[in-house]
């Protein structure tokens, strides 16, 4: 579900032409709808309102300020990996006593910034990061409440590089690890390890695998109630899926109907449930809006030569993520009926869309059917929402995109396109003062 559909042969974001902001803002641009970001946290929260969960959106997804204000504004809690994050969100209006804390390297220096800033939560990923979280806690006076993080052991059917619930890998304790450590740790009084928190992988299309995971860790909590340690929180992390196919991510409810009975007795005996959503909020409320800067014929194939390639969405070259892609006005009004992989629609041309560096592998799609483009057309890249801006970079020099955020008739540039200025300002050496950590 989402606000960019074709009206009279082009494409808008809710009421916007999306070649209406390309006009005004310039390509390439990340244009996010308002009412779809909305939309899919109402979702979530009605999904799993019998759990009356502790939404914590998950920054690492999207994290632009505004977007951030929005979501902290409609009642949700973060999930941060970085003081980084943790200043985005706090800056966007959200309280760190709302945000939870993870990631498997979190500096002294970080602990600290979370510990004066009154976080709400950490969630420990292990026994030495207790350690430190703890010293640092009686070194400030400030007592400070954790959770475990569990790597469960169970397959989320994802790719290998964002699968995180499986026994070896570098996040979380194992369970056996799990019950010594809550034994050790039980009691502390300037870490006080209330909880579980799991995060299993990302995207999870088959909610079969959270089920497994939410068995071991109440399982594990159940252990531990006999020798008399009470968990009373449990972080399910983020993972669900999003419609980069039509149709293609079960809803919000479906994942709902098998976490929901597995847990509602349990919140009625006092347990606090916490989701870290992020791909399912954004994903499908972001395009990444480009420009055909030329085309091109190698032997085969036809290229489109994009104004941005995996600079601005690192996915496709790194993960061989799909991601829908048609022009803003495509060529003799050929409109899909649904983002699928293979389109059967008259006229369309195999092309390879490419990004300008220089790199075989700057590619957003390959061998892809799309109404033919010519030099100056726009592309719009679906379901780029979600670790799209967030995962971009500069290589080859390249300034980082502009944001739009669009609301109903109107937009609102979010973040202004980099300058060669910007690139550079950090590297002009008569300048610079010492800044080795914030
Ligand atoms: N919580 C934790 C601890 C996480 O590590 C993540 C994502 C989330 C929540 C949010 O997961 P989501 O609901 O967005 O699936 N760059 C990859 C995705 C990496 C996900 C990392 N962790 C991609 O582009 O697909």
């Amino acid at each position: 579900m989402d606000h960019f559909h074709f009206i009279n042969g082009a494409l808008y974001c809710e009421g916007v032409s999306m070649d209406e902001i390309a006009e005004s803002v310039g390509t390439p641009c990340y244009v996010y709808s308002r009412a779809t970001i909305l939309e899919h946290l109402r979702r979530v929260r009605a999904a799993f309102e019998p759990l009356s969960p502790w939404i914590c959106f998950s920054v690492k997804s999207c994290p632009n300020l505004s977007i951030l204000r929005l979501i902290s504004g409609a009642g949700a809690g973060m999930d941060v990996v970085s003081g980084g994050e943790l200043c985005r969100a706090m800056e966007a209006g959200c309280s760190a006593s709302k945000c939870v804390y993870a990631g498997v390297g979190k500096t002294d220096h970080e602990i600290e910034l979370a510990l004066r800033s009154g976080i709400g939560l950490f969630n420990v990923e292990s026994e030495q990061e207790f350690e430190a979280i703890a010293a640092c806690a009686e070194r400030l006076g400030i007592p400070c409440d954790g959770a475990l993080r569990i790597n469960p052991d169970v397959d989320p059917k994802t790719h290998r590089y964002t699968s995180t619930g499986n026994r070896e890998t570098k996040f979380g304790v194992d369970l056996v690890r799990a019950a010594d450590f809550l034994r050790a740790s039980h009691g502390h009084h300037w870490c006080r390890i209330r909880g579980l928190h799991m995060h299993i992988g990302s995207p999870v299309y088959d909610p079969t695998p959270y089920e497994q995971a939410i068995r071991k860790a109440l399982a594990l909590m159940d252990t531990l109630r006999d020798d008399g340690i009470v968990l009373d929180t449990l972080d399910l992390g983020g993972g669900f899926g999003a419609d980069y196919i039509t149709g293609q991510s079960p809803a919000a409810d479906a994942y709902a109907q098998v976490i929901v009975p597995l847990l509602e007795d349990r919140v009625r005996d006092g347990l606090r449930v916490i989701l870290e959503p992020g791909r399912s909020i954004v994903a499908n409320a972001g395009v990444l809006l480009l420009s055909v800067v030329y085309t091109k014929q190698s032997g085969d194939r036809t290229f489109a030569i994009c104004d941005a390639g995996m600079n601005a969405l690192l996915r496709p070259s790194h993960y061989d993520a799909f991601h829908f892609i048609w022009p803003t006005r495509p060529a003799a009004g050929v409109i899909p009926a649904a983002r699928t992989m293979e389109p059967e629609l008259p006229g369309l041309v195999v092309h390879d869309i490419v990004g300008p560096l220089c790199e075989t592998g700057d590619f957003l799609a390959l061998g892809r059917s799309i109404p033919v483009v010519a030099r100056g057309d726009r592309l719009a890249v679906f379901t780029a929402g979600a670790y799209g801006m967030s995962m971009a970079n500069r290589y080859n020099s390249s300034p980082l995109p502009a944001e739009v955020l669009v609301d109903g008739d109107s937009f609102e540039i979010v973040r202004a396109r980099e300058t060669y200025d910007d690139m550079v300002s950090h590297e002009r050496v008569g300048e610079l003062a010492p800044a080795i950590a914030e």
